[in-house]
């Protein structure tokens, strides 16, 4: 009997190979849209206490409730100068902003459990994953007409494209973002920093001759275009070969020709990352994301958090043009009031700081599943672990994780996601998630 169910499981497993499920409309079928009482409790638990924390830990900052469950604004306050103005428009920064909690309850719970490296997996599982998408990954791909030649295509990208995720949901347990703010030369923060399991820092910030302020440890380094482009000088800046270097942006042919030539010897890859809109740009966020993708806990240095912005600064040079502060800040203080990230700065330098009116882990959880609903997510209130996939595909054989030397967090989490690996679908952060499951998991669902 078990014998003939062994057959019958691995006669599916191998006549699935060819079958790609793509699942569209799923919205009405699977998840329920209904808001429950403890739905609106949870979100309107979430507010008020959000609401308190802002006002505790954000130094003059404050929340006041918007028009729905969902939105807040975030006030500065009114004695405040904004000192910094759009290049385009010439205006100053504002003094308020909205923000919306179940957006981002919603996104950053999920950015938790997903993949956020480009995986060749991934484009292959893509529906036209490589004539829309690869190409627009390739510096001027546009030339490579929509990667009609795949091998060309494939050349370009290999450089930067591991087969299968590299990186697992809650491989680190502590890990520390570093920005790049002068505010990091006013508190000795070096020997902080160093005591964390992985450190994330950006672009070209040395390490060298700041180690007091900046502590001598690195293991990720998210890059942007113009990094990406010095990758050379960025390999540079720490012990050879050992940053994990990560580009935001694209590859392009000057990256390809060092990693080949110079030779780069740092593991570099590419980042696929949710969107958050115009709230969150700038490598700093990108740097937020990718950690949260990878560690238990993050906490955050070197940004210009503090009030009293004058301007711009960086630690290793001079002054820049740079980009909302304000509303960086408004937004970096969500994230500290979701219980995202702990924020570090000069004037919150005692390590031992409580975030104070932080939201529990049931009152997240509550919150994100209200929140998946009234932003009618793919998949909201349901309990299937695949609910939230709109396109799902099997794994390819042989590529089985290695397990044993992750943490026991690590391989908790991918024992309850049962293998899957979740990328997001860039930009849609509504329509679903890209799932590759291993056979065995495609067998039973359908069984
Ligand atoms: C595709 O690109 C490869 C690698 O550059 C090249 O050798 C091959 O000739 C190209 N094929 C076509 C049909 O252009
Ligand atoms: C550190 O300081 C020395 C001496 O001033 C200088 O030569 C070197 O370039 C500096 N290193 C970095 C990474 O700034
Ligand atoms: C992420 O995974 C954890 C288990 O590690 C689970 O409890 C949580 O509900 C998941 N979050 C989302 C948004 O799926």
């Amino acid at each position: 009997m078990n014998l003939l169910k062994f057959l019958l499981a691995a006669c599916l497993a191998s006549g699935l190979a060819a079958i790609l499920i793509y699942i569209t409309g799923v919205d009405t079928l699977h998840g329920s849209y209904h808001l429950s009482e403890e739905d609106l409790e949870a979100l309107h638990s979430l507010q008020s206490g959000f609401r308190k924390c802002v006002s505790a830990n954000g130094l003059g900052l404050q929340a006041a409730s918007g028009r729905d469950y969902c939105e807040v604004t975030m006030k500065f306050p009114g004695e405040t100068v904004p000192k910094w103005k759009d290049p385009k428009t010439g205006e100053l920064e504002g003094l308020s902003y909205e923000l919306n909690l179940c957006e981002a309850v919603a996104t950053w719970e999920q950015v938790r459990n997903s993949t956020t490296v480009l995986t060749k997996e991934y484009i292959d599982a893509l529906p036209n994953g490589w004539e829309d998408y690869a190409w627009r990954r390739i510096n001027k791909g546009v030339l490579l007409n929509q990667c009609e030649n795949r091998t060309l295509c494939m050349e370009k990208l290999s450089l930067v494209l591991p087969e299968r995720p590299p990186l697992f949901p809650r491989q680190y347990s502590r890990c520390a973002v570093i920005g790049n703010s002068g505010d990091l030369l006013k508190t000795k923060f070096g020997d902080e920093i160093d005591s964390y399991e992985a450190v994330f820092r950006e672009n070209g910030a040395p390490i060298q001759n700041y180690t007091e302020f900046v502590g001598t440890k690195s293991t990720f380094r998210l890059l942007n275009r113009g990094s990406a482009k010095a990758l050379d000088k960025v390999a540079e800046l720490y012990e050879r070969g050992k940053e994990v270097l990560i580009v935001k942006t694209t590859i392009h042919d000057i990256m390809n020709k060092m990693i080949r030539e110079v030779p780069i010897l740092n593991k570099v890859y590419l980042m696929l990352g949710a969107s958050f809109g115009s709230a969150a740009k700038g490598t700093g966020l990108k740097a937020l994301e990718f950690a949260l993708s990878i560690c238990d806990t993050v906490d955050m240095y070197g940004f210009t958090v503090d009030p009293g912005y004058k301007e711009w600064t960086r630690y290793f040079s001079e002054s820049r043009q740079g980009h909302t502060p304000l509303q960086g800040r408004a937004y970096y203080q969500m994230m500290e009031c979701l219980g995202l990230i702990k924020i570090h700065s000069p004037m919150r330098a005692d390590p031992d700081r409580v975030v104070k009116w932080l939201p529990s882990r049931s009152t997240i959880i509550a919150a994100r599943i209200a929140s998946e609903k009234l932003l009618r997510r793919v998949g909201a209130g349901s309990t299937n672990l695949l609910a939230t996939c709109s396109i799902i595909k099997k794994q390819q054989k042989g590529n089985d994780v290695d397990m044993s030397n992750l943490r026991k967090a690590a391989v908790e989490h991918r024992k309850y996601v049962k293998g899957t690996t979740m990328y997001p679908l860039e930009h849609n952060p509504g329509h679903g998630q890209l799932c590759t499951v291993p056979n065995k998991l495609i067998v039973r669902k359908l069984n």
